[in-house]
């Protein structure tokens, strides 16, 4: 069962499904929803970067109160399995990479600040009321299900990869947000994660907190969710010239405030805790997203 607001979601994504529109803040409306499920993940949040810089209320109002609400009404409802979609926001600038679960959590914007916060209040309830939750620090979410029947749509879309493929497509220029960086080709280097690899490991971390419900105390488990392997932003453009056959026109651009220069994960310990790694690579996410892009468009002028 899938409780969305549809502030950046589409009824058409959750096809198949049985969709309660509703806030989590409201808790009159999803109280009878949580009574019909035994456990919750929870992915509803405001997540774009730039916006929780210009407006951190509306992120701290969502993020935080909105999520907090919500985790009350599972802890009343006797919900005591839950997962968490975190970010790699949590880390900000990390002195060391690759990036493991004890890297210091320094996040550099609200956005990280408002799941950093999310995942203190889960350490809490896990200790005092036994409420056990995996936190999932996904790195780059990118990529769709092969099916090209579903995949993202954002508006505005800032994220990389749709972006490339559509500036490929349409022939419009992409801009690069620095190309001065300490790195090999000077542009930032990100670990892109295939969405359906995120998928199984929401799934084997239900399975680890099913299988663990006989312990009696509460625990929360935080996981990176990356490949451990970084490109760069000019490595995805030529890999979204190779997937559409077009080439894309670059604009160099001055830095964005607060992007580090490399976020790389270290995922070994979602290896150990859930036998988890990820399968798709990056030509897969790219290719993925292209058919994902393809089909949408033409449902869409249907
Ligand atoms: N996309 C990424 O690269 C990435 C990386 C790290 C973490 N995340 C996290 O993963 C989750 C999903 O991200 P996404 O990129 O799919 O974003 P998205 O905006 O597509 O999805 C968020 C969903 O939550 C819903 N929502 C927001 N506020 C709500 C509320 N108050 N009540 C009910 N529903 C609400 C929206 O309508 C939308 O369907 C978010 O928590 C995000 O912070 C995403």
């Amino acid at each position: 069962m899938i409780y969305d607001n549809l502030s950046t979601g589409y009824r058409r994504l959750a096809q198949g499904f049985e969709l309660v529109e509703g806030d989590i803040a409201d808790e009159a409306r999803l109280r009878p929803v949580l009574a019909r499920v035994d456990a919750v993940m929870h992915f509803a949040a405001h997540a774009y970067v730039g916006e929780s810089v210009e407006n951190p209320r509306k992120y701290f109002r969502n993020n935080v109160l909105g999520s907090l609400s919500l985790l009350n009404s599972v802890l009343d409802t006797g919900i005591r399995r839950f997962v968490f979609s975190s970010s790699c926001a949590v880390y900000g600038i990390p002195e060391q990479i690759p990036i493991t679960e004890q890297t210091s959590r320094e996040p550099v914007n609200p956005y990280g600040a408002s799941k950093l916060f999310f995942e203190n209040a889960l350490q809490g309830y896990a200790r005092a009321y036994g409420l056990r939750s995996v936190r999932l620090r996904y790195f780059n979410a990118a990529g769709a299900d092969e099916s090209g029947e579903i995949g993202e749509i954002h508006d505005p879309e800032t994220h990389l990869i749709p972006l490339a493929l559509a500036a490929s497509a349409h022939g419009t220029g992409l801009h690069i947000y620095g190309d001065d960086y300490p790195t090999a080709d000077g542009t930032c280097v990100r670990d892109y994660i295939h969405v359906n690899d995120l998928a199984d490991a929401h799934v084997r971390a239900l399975q680890y907190l099913e299988n663990g419900s006989h312990e009696k105390g509460g625990e929360s488990l935080a996981l990176n969710l990356g490949t451990g392997r970084g490109y760069s932003v000019l490595e995805i453009i030529q890999a979204a010239e190779s997937a559409t056959g077009r080439p894309v026109r670059r604009t160099p651009g001055v830095r964005r405030p607060g992007d580090p220069p490399v976020l790389v994960a270290d995922p070994a310990r979602a290896y150990r805790m859930l036998g988890w790694s990820a399968k798709y690579t990056l030509a897969d996410i790219v290719s993925s997203a292209w058919m994902w892009m393809r089909k949408d468009r033409v449902r869409r002028a249907a």
